[in-house]
């Protein structure tokens, strides 16, 4: 089957209720932990991508099974480092979180453990995760920084004191695996970053205590011997629902109600660029569920948007949205300028130069200094040539990025690798088209 997409038309107006995808940090922290739980784990709702499939693989290889139910899967855990098999290599795919977070389960299982990936995961930085892993005393390998990673765990561990400073959730829950591992009183201060693990530990009793001082989060979690298996409901990904609240957005005469999603404050930074550009984005129906606050987005078109001069503080919150947040830029009226944003360069692709390198292909300007860049508006946006875009590390997100320029900007459009979308969010075309969207 052809990997390739057309897009020849602008989608019309939809008035729609949709479910996206179930979040993928909370599916890939549930899975890791339900694997070091004593006992069975049930997880419903998890997301079904290659980012989780490779998560419940990884488990299995190490010896955890698990079984899928009709909705929700079962995983038996054997306690904290109860994985069973020995010296094995172990595929993370295209998967940053798992790649990182598994190392943190490993800093005490004794056998030499082997970490690789995909094309686009074997270029990214793994001492960011591997520097203060070593530090707990584990011995651990990389080739220049990068996968593959060969780990060896100890049994003689001790408790770090770490600085966490590039907003980093993969790096601060690594180490946070490490330390409930770990004997003794972890420290970790940490830039602001999405706080899925901390929550987790809370409702799993983990002992965990965070405090927020100077615009820091100062973490302590102590070394425990086990914890039990658990129940979890997996709430819809933002990240995911990202894509339709920027094309309803960008659309004529639509509405949107995107159920049960994830609005954890570390989370949110989309909602809170976007409604500064003058969007009306509404959280409905609030609560909570086991610490995380859930809600419905409502969403409606909206011409007059403005730019935005966004502030970094709002950068952690949203990292993997970035892509479409430039689409509205493109759009609204002035100069935006975003600041500080190098860790977007660091994902699954460059994400900053290919951002760029697509704006100014849609004849939008943008200069960048650093790693700041500023995207000049254009409220009378309207494509009419030819578009192709052939993505060179199979990025999901500019993927997904194009397709809603496609269908929002006009213009006729060849984008390729299709498949990327089975990394996050495989239903993704299924939903667009359902919208109305013709894709060929
Ligand atoms: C994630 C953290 C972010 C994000 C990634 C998922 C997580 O990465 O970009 O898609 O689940 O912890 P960093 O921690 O590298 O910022």
């Amino acid at each position: 089957m052809s990997n390739i997409i057309y897009i020849g038309k602008k989608i019309p107006p939809y008035k729609k209720t949709i479910e996206v995808s179930s979040d993928k940090s909370l599916s890939i922290r549930t899975i890791l932990l339900a694997s070091q739980a004593m006992g069975i784990s049930k997880i419903s709702n998890l997301l079904q991508s290659d980012d989780v499939l490779n998560t419940l693989k990884t488990i299995k290889k190490l010896g955890i099974n698990y079984k899928k139910k009709r909705n929700f899967f079962e995983i038996n855990g054997y306690g904290l480092d109860g994985f069973k098999k020995k010296n094995i290599t172990i595929n993370a795919g295209n998967s940053g979180t798992l790649a990182r977070l598994i190392l943190g389960l490993l800093v005490k299982n004794k056998s030499k453990i082997k970490i690789i990936g995909d094309k686009s995961l074997s270029k990214r930085d793994f001492s960011r995760v591997t520097e203060p892993l070593k530090l707990f005393g584990a011995n651990i390998k990389t080739k220049k920084n990068s996968l593959p990673v060969e780990i060896e765990g100890s049994e003689f561990l001790r408790p770090i004191n770490y600085f966490e400073n590039k907003g980093s959730a993969q790096c601060k829950s690594a180490v946070m695996f490490a330390a409930m591992n770990t004997p003794g009183i972890t420290t970790i201060s940490a830039k602001k970053s999405r706080n899925h693990t901390e929550l987790l530990f809370k409702h799993l009793k983990i002992p965990i205590k965070i405090k927020f001082k100077n615009n820091r989060d100062l973490i302590e979690v102590k070394g425990l011997s086990q914890f039990k298996s658990f129940c979890y409901d997996v709430p819809g990904d933002i990240s995911s629902s990202a894509f339709f609240i920027v094309l309803t957005l960008l659309s004529e005469k639509s509405k949107i109600k995107i159920k049960r999603i994830n609005v954890n404050d570390s989370r949110i930074g989309i909602i809170k660029i976007l409604n500064k550009m003058n969007s009306n984005i509404i959280l409905k129906n609030k609560r909570t569920y086991k610490g995380e606050k859930i809600a419905d987005i409502h969403v409606q078109s909206k011409k007059n948007l403005i730019s935005i001069n966004c502030p970094s503080s709002l950068n952690s919150a949203a990292i993997d949205e970035f892509l479409v947040i430039f689409l509205v830029a493109a759009k609204a009226k002035g100069v935006s300028k975003f600041n500080n944003l190098g860790e977007l360069n660091k994902k699954e692709s460059p994400r900053l130069n290919v951002a760029i390198k697509f704006l100014k292909m849609i004849g939008i300007k943008v200069t960048k200094k650093k790693d700041n860049i500023k995207i000049f508006g254009n409220p009378d946006l309207f494509l009419k040539g030819k578009y192709c875009v052939k993505n060179f590390l199979k990025d999901h997100r500019v993927f997904m990025m194009s397709c809603i320029a496609a269908v929002t900007f006009g213009g006729e459009w060849r984008i390729h690798n299709k498949d990327s979308i089975n990394s996050s969010f495989p239903k993704f075309l299924k939903i667009l088209k359902n919208l109305g969207a013709d894709i060929k």
